[in-house]
C-alpha cells in the first residue's frame, strides 16, 4: 500500500511540474459596442499568445450602462484576475467607487481610452485634446481653400461630456476655432447617439432653409465620432440637401468612417486608434515588475478623401492579420484542450499500468506463498500418513501413551524427541498455566517447530497431546493410588476438578468417580 501510494504522489507531482507556465488573468471592463470597440476588443483577444506569457482575456460589455459596468467590474475583479482593464463609461461616482474598490484589493488597473478622477495604475488611449484641434485645424484648411462668400459656419456635436474624450476632443477643436475668426462656430452638446446628432443636423438644415439656403454650401458639421456622423447624414439626406454640408466625424473604421469618406458621405474622419495588443503589452509589463510609463498616448491622424484608399487597404489588412491571429489563437486553444485531454489520459494510463504490475507482482507472491504452504500441508499429510500406517510410527506414539517405567528402547531421532517431550510434560504437568511456548523452550523449539514435530509424530497438536498425557495420568493415578479425585485433578494441572471430570468423560466415557467406584 505504501508502495502505491509513493507512485500515486510521485505522478501528481510530475503532472504538476509540467502544467506550471503561467496564465496571466486579464480582466476587461469595455464600456460600450460599435465598430471601433470590436476592434480594440479583438486585438486584446489576438495577443493573448502573443508575447513571452500567455494571457487569457476575459470581456464583460455593460454596453453604455454606467451602473451594469460597476457592477461587472465589481464581479470581474472576483474572478481572481491578475489585472483589470477599463474602459470607463463616463467619470461618475459609481465607476469611480468599483474601480477604488478593485485597486484596494491589490489588482492593478489600466485605464484605457477614457479616464475617471479615480486612481489607476497606467492609463493607453489616443490623444484626444489633439484629435479635436487636428480635425479642426483640417476644416479650417478647408474653409481658407473655399471661394470667398459668406461666413462660414461650423457646428461641433459632441459626445457625451462627462466622458473625457468627448470633453478633450471639445478642448482641442474650439481651441482651433479660436484661430478661425472668420467663421461662426457653435456647438451643440449632446451624447454619443446618432439620434441626437440627426435631431441637431435637422434643427441646422431647417434654420437656413429660413434664412439662407445658399450658405449649406459653406457648412461644416464635425460629430464626435463617425456613427454620429451617420445621424446628420441620414438628416441631409431626408432634407434633400444631400452633398452640400460637409460632415467630419471621428474614429475612421473600415466599415464605418472609411467608407463614408470614400462614398462621400464625409469629407473626413480621424482615425482613432485602437492598439489593443498595446495595451496587453503594457497589462504584462505591469504583471512582471518590468518598468512602465503612467501614461501612454497613441497617435492619430486625419484621413481625408486624398488618403482614404490608402489608409482603408491598410486599415482592411491590418484587421484581416488580427482576424488570422484569432483564428490561430482559437485554434491554439483547441490543441491545447485537446493536448491537455491526452496528457492526463497518458498520466492515467501510466499510473494504471504501474498499479497493475504492482498488483501483478502482489498477486504472484501470494501465489508462490499459497503453493509453499499447499505443499508444506501436502507433506505433512504424507508423514502423518507414514505415521499411522508406519509400525515404527505406532511405537512413536506409544511413548506418550505409555507409563514412562515402560519406555521401549530409543531407536531413532524421533523417538528419542518424543521421549524427552514426554519426560518434559510429565515434569511440568502438574502446572495449570503450562504453555506451550515454555514447552517449546525446554526442548529447544520454537512453538511453531514443536507443533510441526508433535503433529507430525502424534497427529495431534501439543494442547491436545498434553491434555490427553494429563487425562491417562489422572486414569493411572485414580486406579493406583488412593488419592482423591480433586487432588489427582489438580496434581495433573487442571485448575478446577469440574473440568478435569468433564474431560475425563469425554475421553474414558466415564466420570473419574466411576473409575474409583470399580477399583
Ligand atoms: C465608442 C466611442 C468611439 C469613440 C470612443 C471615445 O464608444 O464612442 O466611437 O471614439 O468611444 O471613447
Amino acid at each position: 500500500m505504501r508502495k502505491i501510494a509513493i507512485i500515486i504522489i510521485l505522478m501528481a507531482v510530475l503532472t504538476s511540474c509540467m502544467d506550471s507556465a503561467k496564465v496571466y488573468e486579464i480582466g476587461v471592463a469595455q464600456c460600450s459596442k460599435g465598430p471601433w470597440r470590436e476592434k480594440v476588443n479583438q486585438e486584446m483577444l489576438a495577443a493573448q499568445h502573443l508575447y513571452e506569457h500567455d494571457v487569457k482575456v476575459n470581456i464583460a460589455n455593460s454596453v453604455d450602462d454606467p451602473e451594469l459596468q460597476a457592477r461587472q467590474i465589481d464581479s470581474l475583479a472576483q474572478t481572481g484576475l491578475d489585472l483589470m482593464v477599463v474602459a470607463p463609461y463616463e467619470d461618475i461616482q459609481i465607476i469611480n467607487d468599483a474601480i477604488a474598490r478593485v485597486l484596494k484589493a491589490g489588482i492593478p488597473v489600466v485605464s484605457f481610452d477614457r479616464k475617471t478622477s479615480a486612481d489607476y495604475t497606467a492609463f493607453i488611449g489616443g490623444n484626444n485634446v489633439e484629435a479635436g484641434f487636428i480635425v479642426g485645424q483640417y476644416i479650417a484648411s478647408l474653409v481658407k481653400g473655399e471661394k470667398e462668400g459668406e461666413k462660414p459656419l461650423i457646428m461641433e456635436i459632441t459626445g457625451l461630456l462627462s466622458s473625457t474624450p468627448a470633453l478633450e476632443r471639445h478642448i482641442g477643436f474650439e481651441e482651433a476655432m479660436k484661430a478661425l475668426p472668420e467663421v461662426e462656430y457653435i456647438c451643440r452638446k449632446s451624447d454619443w447617439s446618432s439620434d441626437s446628432s440627426c435631431y441637431y443636423a435637422t434643427q441646422l438644415i431647417d434654420s437656413l432653409r429660413r434664412c439662407d439656403m445658399k450658405r449649406l454650401d459653406r457648412t461644416f458639421i464635425f460629430c464626435h465620432n463617425d456613427g454620429m456622423a451617420t445621424g446628420v447624414y441620414k438628416a441631409v439626406v431626408e432634407q434633400n440637401v444631400e452633398g452640400r454640408i460637409k460632415i467630419l466625424g471621428i474614429d475612421g473604421m473600415p466599415h464605418e468612417g472609411l467608407e463614408y469618406v470614400k462614398l462621400g458621405h464625409q469629407i473626413g474622419t480621424y482615425h482613432y486608434p485602437t492598439h489593443g495588443e498595446k495595451i496587453i503589452r503594457l497589462a504584462l509589463d505591469i504583471l512582471t515588475g518590468q518598468p512602465y510609463e503612467r501614461e501612454n498616448p497613441l497617435l492619430g491622424f486625419v484621413v481625408t478623401p486624398d488618403n482614404v484608399d490608402l489608409v482603408t487597404t491598410e486599415s482592411v489588412e491590418l484587421m484581416r492579420q488580427n482576424d488570422h491571429m484569432v483564428t490561430i489563437h482559437d485554434k491554439l486553444e483547441a490543441y491545447f484542450g485537446l493536448y491537455n485531454t491526452q496528457h492526463k489520459v497518458l498520466i492515467g494510463s501510466f499510473v494504471a499500468i504501474i498499479l497493475l504490475l504492482v498488483a501483478f507482482a502482489m498477486m504472484w507472491r501470494a501465489y508462490v506463498q499459497t503453493r509453499k504452504a499447499i505443499k508444506q500441508r501436502q507433506d505433512l499429510n504424507v508423514e502423518e500418513t507414514l505415521f499411522y500406517t508406519n509400525p515404527d510410527s505406532r511405537r512413536l506414539r506409544q511413548v506418550f501413551e505409555t507409563p514412562q517405567e515402560e519406555i521401549p528402547t530409543p531407536r531413532s531421532q524421533d523417538t528419542i524427541f518424543a521421549e524427552t517431550l514426554n519426560e518434559t510434560i510429565r515434569k511440568n504437568m502438574s502446572n495449570p498455566n503450562l504453555k506451550m511456548e515454555d514447552l517449546g523452550e525446554e526442548m529447544g523449539l520454537s512453538r511453531v517447530q514443536l507443533y510441526r514435530k508433535v503433529k507430525a509424530i502424534t497427529g495431534l497438536t501439543p494442547i491436545e497431546l498434553l491434555r490427553q498425557m494429563r487425562l491417562q495420568r489422572g486414569y493411572v493415578l485414580l486406579t493406583t493410588t488412593t488419592k482423591t479425585v480433586n487432588e489427582i485433578a489438580y496434581e495433573v494441572g487442571f485448575g478446577t476438578p469440574g473440568y478435569f471430570s468433564n474431560c475425563f468423560k469425554k475421553q474414558f466415557g466415564k466420570y473419574p468417580t466411576d473409575v474409583r467406584a470399580d477399583k
